[in-house]
């Protein structure tokens, strides 16, 4: 007779002899991923730093080193140095003693601090729009935001500016609608897709406010009144935008007043406001559409009540403040100048991102190992699939407190470089 026991046993065991002697062999397929990424010269290396509080963009970097080497950092997005400023950096400690690290739960079960929703009406408030909703980062917000509209909206088309970022594109994949790519920043390319769609079929023009690769910005207003002529919705990333534009650091749409003409406006709060997270502004049906049926809003827990609150501190001082963005604004048109009399390739958009363009993945990265090593200088080369091959580049963004002293060094260093390796000079 079978005992019980050995049954039970028996249900929870498995031939483990291979069906087949064909297996794959995992190992192999994985090394040849990594080995491509190194043949095209687009292997990423992450450096070791830690920033100096109260210091940057002084930083320390650990990594092929005899202990921590003291460098500069160039190439970060907390553009106006919030991560670092006193009043966030209390908050944060008050809301670490007050309720301690995390928020325990999902929004929906137990994760609904006062905090989250004291920055959300901050944040609606901040955009003019009736609610807003946060979400970890801001590349959640983009896919869970986008995959989900369209979803609710059957039979819909988005139509999506061919530079638009992966968390937009991933969105926009996730939503299985129909999509059509309009040219960068093509108002006549956009116009012609919309035309060509049947006038009754619902619509969504994606697109971004500050290409943060290129420094270019969209022509928000006339995106708007095409939205208007083709009765569609708009969305508008505004990520490398908020806190850095309009009075009260509401992004391109509040400098171009115009924010009342979008229907959802998204942002982070890891770039300009330091700390980390995303969200979305837009009228209260939309938010609680979004905030019931994204899975990448409900199934997660969310931002521990500490971030939120030092988000709450630099939302409330950029408000108020101005001189973070003015300083930030002059060092990027000092840097710009700097480099283009220097006769380097430096791309002169309108906003506070430098780019330096060097068209070659392998040089990009030869170019910023050689900073960091001789000259304690960061930046990180951008190389595909962040922006289009030959289109490498070096993307510089500083800050307030990058010194024309740094920015004279940093230009002498680049000089110095481009003649050693024997790269482009600009056009
Ligand atoms: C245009 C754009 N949208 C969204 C994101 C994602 O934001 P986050 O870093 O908060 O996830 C980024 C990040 O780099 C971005 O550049």
């Amino acid at each position: 007779m079978i005992s019980e026991s050995s049954e039970a046993r028996r249900a929870t065991q498995v031939d483990a002899r291979p069906v087949d002697a064909r297996a794959v062999d995992y190992s192999r397929v994985f090394t040849q991923a990594i080995d491509r990424l190194h043949a095209e010269g687009r292997y990423r290396v992450f450096i070791d730093i830690l920033r100096n509080k109260g210091m940057f963009p002084n930083a320390r970097c650990f990594a092929g080193h005899n202990g921590p080497k003291p460098i500069t950092v160039w190439c970060s997005n907390d553009y106006l140095a919030m991560g670092q400023h006193p009043k966030v950096i209390a908050a944060m400690e008050e809301a670490l003693h007050d309720v301690g690290a995390g928020s325990g739960g999902t929004r929906n079960i137990g994760g609904n601090t006062h905090y989250h929703v004291d920055l959300e009406a901050e944040l609606a408030d901040l955009h003019g729009k009736e609610a807003a909703l946060l979400f970890t980062s801001g590349y959640v917000s983009n896919e869970a935001t986008l995959a989900t509209l369209a979803k609710v909206l059957p039979g819909c088309i988005i139509y999506s500016d061919e530079l638009n970022h992966a968390s937009m594109i991933a969105g926009i994949r996730n939503a299985g609608c129909e999509k059509r790519v309009f040219r960068h920043n093509d108002l006549a390319h956009l116009e012609e897709l919309l035309a060509a769609d049947d006038a009754g079929a619902p619509k969504l023009i994606a697109f971004e406010s500050v290409y943060s690769m290129e420094g270019d910005v969209a022509p928000v207003a006339a995106i708007c009144d095409l939205a208007d002529k083709y009765n569609a919705l708009t969305y508008l990333d505004e990520v490398h935008a908020v806190g850095m534009y309009g009075a009260r650091g509401g992004g391109i749409s509040e400098r171009d007043e115009v924010a009342d003409r979008l229907t959802i406006i998204e942002g982070t709060l890891g770039k300009a406001f330091g700390v980390m997270g995303g969200y979305i502004a837009a009228d209260r049906t939309i938010v609680d559409v979004i905030r019931s049926y994204a899975p990448g809003f409900i199934f997660t827990t969310s931002l521990s009540p500490v971030l939120v609150a030092g988000v709450l501190a630099s939302v409330r001082h950029l408000k108020s403040s101005s001189v973070e963005r003015d300083g930030q604004q002059a060092a990027a048109a000092t840097l710009k100048a700097m480099l283009s009399d220097a006769g380097l390739p430096v791309m002169t958009g309108e906003t506070h991102i430098v780019p330096v363009m060097v068209g070659d993945p392998v040089k990009a990265k030869k170019i910023s190992d050689i900073l960091l090593a001789e000259y304690g200088v960061y930046v990180q080369p951008i190389n595909y699939p962040t922006v289009p091959r030959g289109t490498e580049r070096l993307r510089f963004t500083p800050g307030p407190a990058h010194s024309e002293a740094m920015m004279r060094e940093l230009t002498d260093a680049l000089v110095e470089i481009w003649g050693r390796l024997d790269l482009r000079q600009a056009a």
